[in-house]
Protein backbone atom coordinates (compact mmCIF):
# COMPACT_ATOMS: atom_id res chain seq x y z
CA UNK A 1 0.00 0.00 0.00
CA UNK A 2 1.39 3.47 -1.02
CA UNK A 3 2.52 5.84 1.91
CA UNK A 4 2.24 9.70 1.90
CA UNK A 5 4.14 11.37 3.86
CA UNK A 6 3.80 15.08 5.34
CA UNK A 7 6.87 16.53 6.41
CA UNK A 8 6.84 19.80 9.09
CA UNK A 9 9.87 21.93 8.65
CA UNK A 10 12.38 21.99 5.54
CA UNK A 11 15.42 23.91 7.74
CA UNK A 12 19.01 21.84 8.00
CA UNK A 13 17.39 18.07 9.23
CA UNK A 14 14.36 18.33 6.78
CA UNK A 15 15.53 18.12 3.34
CA UNK A 16 17.47 14.79 4.62
CA UNK A 17 14.41 13.23 5.58
CA UNK A 18 12.65 14.78 2.52
CA UNK A 19 15.12 12.47 0.34
CA UNK A 20 15.49 9.78 1.87
CA UNK A 21 11.26 9.38 2.26
CA UNK A 22 11.26 10.02 -1.47
CA UNK A 23 13.90 7.17 -2.37
CA UNK A 24 11.60 4.39 -0.86
CA UNK A 25 9.75 2.57 -2.92
CA UNK A 26 5.70 2.92 -2.95
CA UNK A 27 6.88 6.31 -0.34
CA UNK A 28 6.16 9.61 -1.44
CA UNK A 29 6.08 13.27 -0.18
CA UNK A 30 3.17 14.74 -0.65
CA UNK A 31 3.25 17.78 1.17
CA UNK A 32 5.65 20.06 2.94
CA UNK A 33 4.94 22.95 5.72
CA UNK A 34 7.25 25.30 6.59
CA UNK A 35 6.74 28.83 8.09
CA UNK A 36 9.11 29.96 6.07
CA UNK A 37 8.75 31.04 2.46
CA UNK A 38 12.27 30.64 1.29
CA UNK A 39 12.67 27.52 2.60
CA UNK A 40 9.18 26.74 0.69
CA UNK A 41 10.88 27.98 -2.18
CA UNK A 42 13.99 25.82 -1.75
CA UNK A 43 10.99 22.54 -1.63
CA UNK A 44 9.71 23.86 -4.68
CA UNK A 45 12.94 24.04 -6.72
CA UNK A 46 14.13 20.16 -5.30
CA UNK A 47 10.57 18.53 -5.09
CA UNK A 48 8.31 20.55 -7.95
CA UNK A 49 5.34 18.29 -7.02
CA UNK A 50 4.88 18.40 -3.49
CA UNK A 51 2.11 20.83 -1.98
CA UNK A 52 3.17 23.33 0.27
CA UNK A 53 1.65 24.75 3.37
CA UNK A 54 2.90 27.84 5.57
CA UNK A 55 0.84 26.48 8.28
CA UNK A 56 1.20 22.68 9.49
CA UNK A 57 -2.35 22.91 10.42
CA UNK A 58 -3.39 22.55 6.78
CA UNK A 59 -1.09 19.85 6.17
CA UNK A 60 -2.16 17.83 9.15
CA UNK A 61 -5.68 18.15 8.12
CA UNK A 62 -5.10 16.73 4.66
CA UNK A 63 -6.88 13.72 3.90
CA UNK A 64 -3.97 12.67 1.59
CA UNK A 65 -1.67 12.59 3.80
CA UNK A 66 -1.17 9.30 6.17
CA UNK A 67 1.76 10.01 7.96
CA UNK A 68 3.14 13.14 9.87
CA UNK A 69 7.08 13.92 9.61
CA UNK A 70 7.90 16.61 12.77
CA UNK A 71 11.65 18.52 11.90
CA UNK A 72 11.12 21.40 13.14
CA UNK A 73 13.19 22.55 16.56
CA UNK A 74 12.09 20.91 20.11
CA UNK A 75 10.02 23.61 21.79
CA UNK A 76 7.60 22.58 18.91
CA UNK A 77 7.36 18.50 18.78
CA UNK A 78 4.91 18.39 21.33
CA UNK A 79 2.12 20.67 19.89
CA UNK A 80 2.55 19.47 16.31
CA UNK A 81 3.26 16.02 17.18
CA UNK A 82 -0.20 16.18 19.37
CA UNK A 83 -2.05 17.53 16.82
CA UNK A 84 -0.84 14.86 14.27
CA UNK A 85 -1.50 12.25 16.60
CA UNK A 86 -5.16 13.78 17.40
CA UNK A 87 -5.77 13.79 13.77
CA UNK A 88 -5.64 10.00 13.15
CA UNK A 89 -1.69 10.01 11.50
CA UNK A 90 1.29 8.16 12.03
CA UNK A 91 4.17 10.38 13.46
CA UNK A 92 7.94 10.39 12.99
CA UNK A 93 9.05 13.31 15.13
CA UNK A 94 12.88 14.05 15.11
CA UNK A 95 14.97 13.90 18.15
CA UNK A 96 14.74 14.65 21.33
CA UNK A 97 10.72 13.34 20.98
CA UNK A 98 10.13 16.64 23.11
CA UNK A 99 11.24 19.36 25.10
CA UNK A 100 10.09 17.93 28.69
CA UNK A 101 9.50 14.45 30.17
CA UNK A 102 5.82 15.27 30.46
CA UNK A 103 5.07 16.35 26.93
CA UNK A 104 6.75 13.39 25.88
CA UNK A 105 4.60 11.24 28.01
CA UNK A 106 1.38 13.29 27.10
CA UNK A 107 2.20 12.23 23.40
CA UNK A 108 2.85 8.23 23.98
CA UNK A 109 -0.88 8.14 25.89
CA UNK A 110 -2.05 9.94 22.84
CA UNK A 111 -0.40 7.69 20.37
CA UNK A 112 -1.85 4.41 22.61
CA UNK A 113 -5.17 6.44 23.15
CA UNK A 114 -5.47 6.92 18.62
CA UNK A 115 -4.17 3.61 17.71
CA UNK A 116 -1.16 5.59 15.87
CA UNK A 117 2.63 4.92 15.63
CA UNK A 118 4.92 7.40 17.69
CA UNK A 119 8.54 7.07 16.64
CA UNK A 120 11.39 9.50 17.56
CA UNK A 121 14.58 9.53 15.16
CA UNK A 122 17.34 8.48 17.02
CA UNK A 123 19.34 8.04 14.02
CA UNK A 124 22.49 6.19 15.44
CA UNK A 125 20.31 3.16 16.44
CA UNK A 126 20.09 2.99 12.54
CA UNK A 127 23.56 3.27 11.72
CA UNK A 128 25.84 0.15 9.76
CA UNK A 129 28.23 0.72 12.52
CA UNK A 130 26.30 0.65 15.59
CA UNK A 131 24.56 -2.41 14.56
CA UNK A 132 27.44 -4.26 13.82
CA UNK A 133 28.62 -2.90 17.60
CA UNK A 134 25.30 -3.98 18.97
CA UNK A 135 25.94 -7.87 17.28
CA UNK A 136 29.09 -7.92 19.02
CA UNK A 137 27.21 -7.34 22.29
CA UNK A 138 24.48 -9.89 21.48
CA UNK A 139 27.40 -12.54 20.63
CA UNK A 140 28.93 -11.73 23.69
CA UNK A 141 32.28 -10.58 22.02
CA UNK A 142 32.58 -7.79 24.12
CA UNK A 143 31.08 -9.41 27.02
CA UNK A 144 29.29 -7.24 29.10
CA UNK A 145 29.43 -3.35 28.78
CA UNK A 146 31.22 -1.77 31.67
CA UNK A 147 32.40 1.88 30.24
CA UNK A 148 30.94 4.01 27.41
CA UNK A 149 33.52 7.29 26.48
CA UNK A 150 32.21 9.90 23.99
CA UNK A 151 33.87 12.79 22.47
CA UNK A 152 31.05 14.49 20.41
CA UNK A 153 32.36 17.62 19.37
CA UNK A 154 32.45 20.16 16.06
CA UNK A 155 31.93 23.99 15.71
CA UNK A 156 27.90 24.52 16.03
CA UNK A 157 25.14 24.09 14.42
CA UNK A 158 24.06 26.37 17.37
CA UNK A 159 20.09 25.64 18.10
CA UNK A 160 18.04 28.37 18.94
CA UNK A 161 15.81 26.70 21.50
CA UNK A 162 17.86 23.95 23.53
CA UNK A 163 21.31 23.53 24.88
CA UNK A 164 24.54 21.11 23.39
CA UNK A 165 22.95 18.68 25.33
CA UNK A 166 20.22 18.49 23.82
CA UNK A 167 20.96 18.51 20.29
CA UNK A 168 24.12 16.19 20.76
CA UNK A 169 24.51 14.46 23.91
CA UNK A 170 20.25 12.73 23.29
CA UNK A 171 23.12 10.34 20.76
CA UNK A 172 24.67 9.16 22.70
CA UNK A 173 21.54 8.46 25.43
CA UNK A 174 19.73 6.80 22.71
CA UNK A 175 23.32 4.39 22.14
CA UNK A 176 23.38 3.69 25.83
CA UNK A 177 19.29 2.42 25.63
CA UNK A 178 19.87 0.28 22.44
CA UNK A 179 23.66 -1.33 23.67
CA UNK A 180 23.78 -1.48 27.04
CA UNK A 181 20.08 -2.46 27.61
CA UNK A 182 20.20 -1.07 31.43
CA UNK A 183 17.88 1.15 33.20
CA UNK A 184 19.66 4.97 33.98
CA UNK A 185 20.28 5.47 37.37
CA UNK A 186 22.01 8.71 38.15
CA UNK A 187 23.19 11.42 35.78
CA UNK A 188 25.41 14.72 36.69
CA UNK A 189 26.41 17.31 34.14
CA UNK A 190 28.52 20.19 33.94
CA UNK A 191 29.06 22.98 31.19
CA UNK A 192 28.53 26.44 30.58
CA UNK A 193 28.17 28.98 27.52
CA UNK A 194 31.78 29.69 26.52
CA UNK A 195 31.22 32.04 23.21
CA UNK A 196 28.45 34.41 23.39
CA UNK A 197 25.63 34.05 25.90
CA UNK A 198 22.19 31.85 26.80
CA UNK A 199 22.27 28.04 26.06
CA UNK A 200 25.08 25.96 27.16
CA UNK A 201 27.12 25.56 24.57
CA UNK A 202 29.97 22.95 25.80
CA UNK A 203 28.65 19.67 28.27
CA UNK A 204 29.93 17.20 30.34
CA UNK A 205 27.51 14.48 31.41
CA UNK A 206 28.21 11.36 33.82
CA UNK A 207 26.13 8.38 33.89
CA UNK A 208 25.31 5.25 35.95
CA UNK A 209 23.43 2.60 34.77
CA UNK A 210 22.05 -0.30 36.45
CA UNK A 211 24.49 -2.78 36.87
CA UNK A 212 27.43 -0.65 37.97
CA UNK A 213 27.71 0.51 33.95
CA UNK A 214 28.98 4.29 33.91
CA UNK A 215 29.33 6.69 30.78
CA UNK A 216 30.75 9.34 30.05
CA UNK A 217 29.79 12.15 27.33
CA UNK A 218 31.51 15.39 26.10
CA UNK A 219 29.36 17.60 23.39
CA UNK A 220 30.73 20.48 22.22
CA UNK A 221 29.44 23.10 20.22
CA UNK A 222 32.78 25.50 19.94
CA UNK A 223 35.53 22.78 18.63
CA UNK A 224 37.70 23.62 15.82
CA UNK A 225 37.40 20.32 14.85
CA UNK A 226 34.88 17.69 14.20
CA UNK A 227 35.14 14.36 16.18
CA UNK A 228 33.01 11.87 16.71
CA UNK A 229 34.57 9.22 18.83
CA UNK A 230 33.35 6.43 21.35
CA UNK A 231 35.30 4.04 23.20
CA UNK A 232 33.03 0.86 24.64
CA UNK A 233 34.86 -1.06 27.41
CA UNK A 234 33.35 -4.49 27.42
CA UNK A 235 34.99 -7.01 30.50
CA UNK A 236 36.42 -9.44 27.60
CA UNK A 237 36.88 -6.51 24.64
CA UNK A 238 37.37 -3.34 24.11
CA UNK A 239 36.51 -1.08 20.70
CA UNK A 240 36.58 2.67 19.07
CA UNK A 241 33.76 3.57 16.99
CA UNK A 242 35.01 6.74 14.84
CA UNK A 243 31.69 7.61 13.12
CA UNK A 244 34.08 9.92 10.84
CA UNK A 245 36.40 7.16 9.38
CA UNK A 246 35.20 6.45 6.29
CA UNK A 247 36.85 2.76 6.09
CA UNK A 248 37.55 1.07 9.70
CA UNK A 249 34.85 3.22 11.99
CA UNK A 250 34.84 0.29 14.55
CA UNK A 251 38.30 -1.14 15.76
CA UNK A 252 37.60 -4.21 17.78
CA UNK A 253 41.02 -4.34 20.73
CA UNK A 254 41.43 -7.38 22.45
CA UNK A 255 42.49 -6.09 25.59
CA UNK A 256 42.04 -6.11 29.06
CA UNK A 257 43.32 -5.79 32.64
CA UNK A 258 43.38 -9.95 33.71
CA UNK A 259 42.21 -9.45 37.79
CA UNK A 260 44.01 -12.12 40.35
CA UNK A 261 42.82 -11.82 43.91
CA UNK A 262 45.96 -13.47 44.90
CA UNK A 263 48.06 -10.90 43.59
CA UNK A 264 48.39 -7.22 44.95
CA UNK A 265 46.79 -4.56 42.34
CA UNK A 266 50.41 -3.45 41.38
CA UNK A 267 50.72 -6.86 39.60
CA UNK A 268 48.04 -7.09 37.42
CA UNK A 269 48.72 -8.02 34.06
CA UNK A 270 47.36 -6.38 30.80
CA UNK A 271 45.98 -8.60 28.32
CA UNK A 272 47.47 -7.00 24.80
CA UNK A 273 45.87 -9.06 21.82
CA UNK A 274 44.99 -8.36 18.73
CA UNK A 275 43.04 -5.31 16.65
CA UNK A 276 40.30 -6.19 14.10
CA UNK A 277 38.48 -3.97 12.13
CA UNK A 278 34.42 -5.63 11.13
CA UNK A 279 32.82 -4.78 7.93
CA UNK A 280 29.93 -2.17 8.48
CA UNK A 281 26.85 -1.62 6.18
CA UNK A 282 27.96 1.91 4.87
CA UNK A 283 24.24 2.70 4.17
CA UNK A 284 22.97 6.38 5.75
CA UNK A 285 21.47 6.11 8.88
CA UNK A 286 18.79 7.80 8.26
CA UNK A 287 17.48 5.65 4.95
CA UNK A 288 17.52 3.02 7.83
CA UNK A 289 15.64 5.13 10.13
CA UNK A 290 12.80 6.01 7.22
CA UNK A 291 12.57 2.81 6.01
CA UNK A 292 11.82 1.31 10.05
CA UNK A 293 9.24 3.91 10.28
CA UNK A 294 7.60 3.33 7.03
CA UNK A 295 7.28 -0.58 7.90
CA UNK A 296 6.26 -0.32 11.32
CA UNK A 297 3.20 1.78 9.67
CA UNK A 298 2.94 -0.63 7.31
CA UNK A 299 2.64 -3.63 9.73
CA UNK A 300 1.17 -1.84 13.19
CA UNK A 301 4.75 -2.67 14.84
CA UNK A 302 6.42 -0.87 17.89
CA UNK A 303 9.16 0.93 16.67
CA UNK A 304 12.65 0.09 18.20
CA UNK A 305 12.89 4.01 19.00
CA UNK A 306 9.30 4.66 20.13
CA UNK A 307 7.30 6.33 22.55
CA UNK A 308 8.91 5.02 25.92
CA UNK A 309 12.60 5.29 24.08
CA UNK A 310 12.00 8.87 23.10
CA UNK A 311 10.40 9.35 26.91
CA UNK A 312 13.33 7.93 28.87
CA UNK A 313 15.62 9.72 27.54
CA UNK A 314 14.00 13.33 27.69
CA UNK A 315 14.23 12.35 31.16
CA UNK A 316 17.59 11.92 31.10
CA UNK A 317 18.16 15.39 29.77
CA UNK A 318 15.94 17.02 31.71
CA UNK A 319 17.71 15.58 34.76
CA UNK A 320 20.93 16.79 33.07
CA UNK A 321 19.69 20.05 32.59
CA UNK A 322 18.90 20.26 36.50
CA UNK A 323 22.12 18.80 37.28
CA UNK A 324 23.89 21.04 34.97
CA UNK A 325 22.35 24.40 36.54
CA UNK A 326 23.10 22.98 40.24
CA UNK A 327 26.86 22.80 39.82
CA UNK A 328 27.00 19.24 38.73
CA UNK A 329 24.59 17.93 41.69
CA UNK A 330 23.79 14.23 41.12
CA UNK A 331 20.57 13.44 39.85
CA UNK A 332 18.74 9.95 41.03
CA UNK A 333 16.24 8.93 38.26
N1 LIG B 1 18.68 13.15 13.76
C1 LIG B 1 19.68 13.97 13.59
O1 LIG B 1 20.84 13.59 13.48
C2 LIG B 1 19.36 15.45 13.49
C3 LIG B 1 20.28 16.34 12.95
C4 LIG B 1 19.92 17.69 12.91
C5 LIG B 1 18.72 18.12 13.42
N2 LIG B 1 17.87 17.20 13.96
C6 LIG B 1 16.59 17.61 14.57
O2 LIG B 1 15.75 18.14 13.55
C7 LIG B 1 14.92 19.16 14.10
C8 LIG B 1 15.09 20.42 13.26
O3 LIG B 1 16.44 20.82 13.34
P1 LIG B 1 17.10 21.71 12.17
O4 LIG B 1 18.55 21.77 12.50
O5 LIG B 1 16.65 21.21 10.85
O6 LIG B 1 16.41 23.12 12.48
P2 LIG B 1 16.25 24.35 11.48
O7 LIG B 1 16.01 25.54 12.33
O8 LIG B 1 17.36 24.37 10.47
O9 LIG B 1 14.92 24.00 10.67
C9 LIG B 1 13.65 24.00 11.24
C10 LIG B 1 12.64 24.43 10.18
O10 LIG B 1 11.33 24.32 10.77
C11 LIG B 1 10.57 25.49 10.41
N3 LIG B 1 9.57 25.68 11.47
C12 LIG B 1 9.78 26.04 12.76
N4 LIG B 1 8.63 26.04 13.46
C13 LIG B 1 7.67 25.67 12.58
C14 LIG B 1 6.27 25.47 12.69
N5 LIG B 1 5.64 25.63 13.87
N6 LIG B 1 5.59 25.11 11.60
C15 LIG B 1 6.22 24.93 10.41
N7 LIG B 1 7.56 25.09 10.24
C16 LIG B 1 8.27 25.46 11.32
C17 LIG B 1 11.59 26.60 10.32
O11 LIG B 1 11.11 27.65 9.49
C18 LIG B 1 12.80 25.88 9.73
O12 LIG B 1 12.83 25.94 8.32
C19 LIG B 1 15.34 19.32 15.56
O13 LIG B 1 14.49 18.56 16.36
C20 LIG B 1 16.74 18.72 15.60
O14 LIG B 1 17.05 18.17 16.87
C21 LIG B 1 18.16 15.89 13.99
Amino acid sequence: MALRVGLIGFGYWGPNLARNFGEIRGVSVTAVADRRADRREAVAARHPAVRLFEDPAELIARPDVDAVVVATPVSTHYELGLAALKAGKDVLIEKPLAATGAEAEMLVEVAAREGRVLMVDHTYVYAGAVRKIADLVDTGELGEIRYYDSLRINLGLFQSDVSVMWDLAIHDIALLQYLVRRRFLTVQATGGCHLGEGLESVAHLTLGLDGGAQAHVNVSWISPVKIRQTIIVGDRKMLLYDDLEPDEKIKVYDRGVVFDEDRPALLRDYRIGDMWSPRVDRREALAGVCAHFVQCVQTRARPLTGGPEGVESVRVLEAAQWSLRHAGQLVKL
